[in-house]
């Protein structure tokens, strides 16, 4: 039997905003980075996956991660994958459908469509968050406008 797993609602999204604080607490750079990726995981069952990549000169590297395993792909460059055409264009980028977007680098057979979201730092995109979900069109622009909210606390911790 297929499942369905809630979607982010608007009252989440706001008391997840001010839970962020309290969990990231004091923390900075990645130790804020890896609080940021568990809770989101945690928290929101639409987000099977979570990962925070940064940039490392013409690549993304992955930091900082949760859910159920690793990725192959800790390594993209700039411009590959949905991960890499959101790096490179400075926006959030929504596939309601992996299967058809021929970008897609595939780490989970399970997922279905995906979120990148990018974090920018004086106007430079410093890094990323990726969300893969095993549902198809599991993200509306409510999550891109939450995680675009997330980002910018994520670019404040950075360093
Ligand atoms: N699917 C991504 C690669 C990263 S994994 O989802 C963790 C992409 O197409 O860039």
């Amino acid at each position: 039997m297929k499942s369905t797993v809630a979607r982010l609602s608007r009252e989440q999204a706001k008391e997840l905003l001010v839970r962020l604080d309290s969990v990231v607490g004091g923390a900075r750079g990645r130790q804020a980075r890896e609080a940021m990726v568990k809770l989101l995981n945690s928290k929101v069952p639409s987000y099977s996956w979570v990962g925070i990549y940064m940039v490392d000169g013409k690549d993304l590297v992955l930091d900082a991660w949760s859910g159920p395993g690793a990725t192959e792909h800790t390594r993209i460059p700039i411009g590959q994958g949905v991960c890499g055409f959101a790096a490179k264009a400075g926006r959030t980028e929504i596939v309601s459908d992996v299967s058809k977007d021929p970008r897609y680098l595939q780490c989970f057979l399970s997922t279905k469509s995906e979120i990148v979201v990018p974090v920018i730092s004086q106007g430079a995109v410093v890094g990323e968050i990726d969300i893969d979900g095993d549902q198809l069109d599991a993200f509306s622009s409510l999550d891109r406008e939450f995680l675009e909210a997330v980002a910018r606390k994520a670019s404040s911790l950075w360093t």
